[in-house]
């Protein structure tokens, strides 16, 4: 998380300005410490005000005043960051960067740091295809920057195009992940998420209450620490995170599919999905009339996927998921163990806080060794770190579950 972490935004002279301010939110938001610094350029789109109020500290824009008490504003601003992120960084910076100049206090700034640098482009789209263009980043990706290409979509001159600022959203994530410790590089996690649905006929289904947000969060939190991500999800409502291989699926032998076709390539595989256990035995090809009287559904079993990966389980880590509205630690405990899981991740959704929809969960780790850790009510995606520290824990041990 971001907690404490020091940022230095720096805007330029794009209308895209605006989103920066969206963007300072969020950083502070999720914690961040956050100075920022305008061009002249950005100083005519949107007021330095708005980012003193939303960012609590003063906005630096001219190389000769230092604001505040910093004695030499670019040398301050140059040490205090932990990472600099030029949003909206317009042709013109992006230029001057690669060019190595240092006439203002941004640039200043940039050739002063030694923190990394995110760079987010956003500008009419020929200007961003221009080959010029594209060398400066080339150049700069070069010189270790990263880079976070624009999305598609209209723009400001009512061209449509690929030049669009991020959204504030994901240019916060980049940072995260940028920040983040890579302590699970090396490893290649597959997450199944979300619920399965089971139609029987061409408009219904049957389903559950799963929103997919523990399995996003995981994803989300894996590629932060560096692993490559599989995320296998059934229907959500949710975007497929930014940087990981998304599948998605709907139907309980849609997902075994894809997860016998993804496996190969698994170190760690990770069972967040809420998977119904049966599904109806006929599909109906057209809509089911109403009649006088019930209607019976008849169901057959879907297979056990968690069950099926055991089998080829290999060196693999395996982690499963118990949910439960009863005998939360007995239920899970036999799951554990019949399922064939180095560990599981334990949740009761009639605790207030826990399981389905929500952005938090109340979860226990049961291991093989018939150790509990219980955890207090967390946000989905700590939750979802305290189970990467365990996978992290089980491969520095080296004690995995044989499944051969
Ligand atoms: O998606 P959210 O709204 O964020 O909610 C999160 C969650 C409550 C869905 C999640 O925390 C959770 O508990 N997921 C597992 C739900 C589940 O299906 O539990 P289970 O006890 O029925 O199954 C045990 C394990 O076997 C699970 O890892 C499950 O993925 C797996 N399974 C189950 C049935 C099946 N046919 N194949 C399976 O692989």
């Amino acid at each position: 998380m971001l907690k404490d972490r020091k940022v230095v935004l720096g805007v330029t002279g794009g209308i895209a300005a605006y989103k920066a301010a969206e963007l300072v939110r969020e950083l502070v938001r999720r914690g961040a410490k956050v100075r920022v610094v305008m061009t002249d350029h950005a100083c005519k789109f949107i007021a330095p005000l708005t980012f003193e109020t939303l960012s609590g500290n003063p906005v630096a824009s001219d190389l000769f005043r230092a604001p505040g008490n910093f004695e030499i504003a670019h040398i301050a601003l140059a040490e205090f960051a932990e990472l600099v992120v030029i949003a909206p960084a317009t042709a013109n910076i992006i230029g001057r960067m690669a060019a190595g100049l240092a006439d203002d206090l941004l640039t200043t700034v940039l050739l002063a740091t030694e923190a990394p640098v995110l760079i987010c482009p956003a500008m009419n789209a020929k200007m961003y295809s221009n080959p010029v263009v594209q060398e400066n980043l080339a150049r700069l990706v070069s010189r270790g920057h990263a880079v976070l290409e624009p999305g598609y979509g209209e723009l400001a001159c009512r061209a449509e195009g690929e030049g669009r600022l991020a959204e504030p959203v994901e240019i916060a994530e980049e940072i995260e992940s940028i920040l983040t410790t890579k302590d699970l590089r090396g490893e290649h996690i597959l997450i199944t998420t979300g619920p399965t649905q089971e139609p029987f006929d061409p408009v219904r289904f049957i389903s559950n209450y799963s929103s997919g947000k523990m399995g996003y969060a995981l994803a989300v939190m894996a590629r932060r620490r560096g692993a490559t991500v599989t995320l296998v999800s059934g229907p959500t409502a949710l975007p497929a995170p930014r940087g990981v291989e998304f599948v998605p699926v709907q139907t309980a032998v849609e997902m075994r599919d894809a997860v016998t076709t993804h496996l190969e390539e698994a170190t760690v595989v990770i069972k967040a999905a809420a998977v119904a256990d049966y599904r109806p035995a006929v599909c109906e090809p057209v809509k089911i009339k109403k009649k006088e009287g019930s209607l019976t559904v008849r169901l057959e079993r879907n297979p056990d996927i968690i069950s099926e990966i055991a089998q080829r389980k290999g060196d693999r880590i395996l982690v499963g998921f118990s949910m439960e509205s009863d005998h939360l630690i007995e239920h899970a405990r036999s799951k554990l163990m019949e399922k064939g899981m180095d560990f599981i991740v334990a949740n009761d959704v009639t605790e207030p806080g826990a399981g389905f929809r929500g952005d938090t969960n109340v979860v226990r780790i049961l291991d093989r060794e018939g150790g509990v850790e219980a955890f207090p009510l967390m946000d989905k995606i700590d939750v979802a770190g305290v189970i990467l520290d365990r996978v992290r824990k089980i491969r520095k041990n080296g004690r995995i579950l044989d499944g051969r």
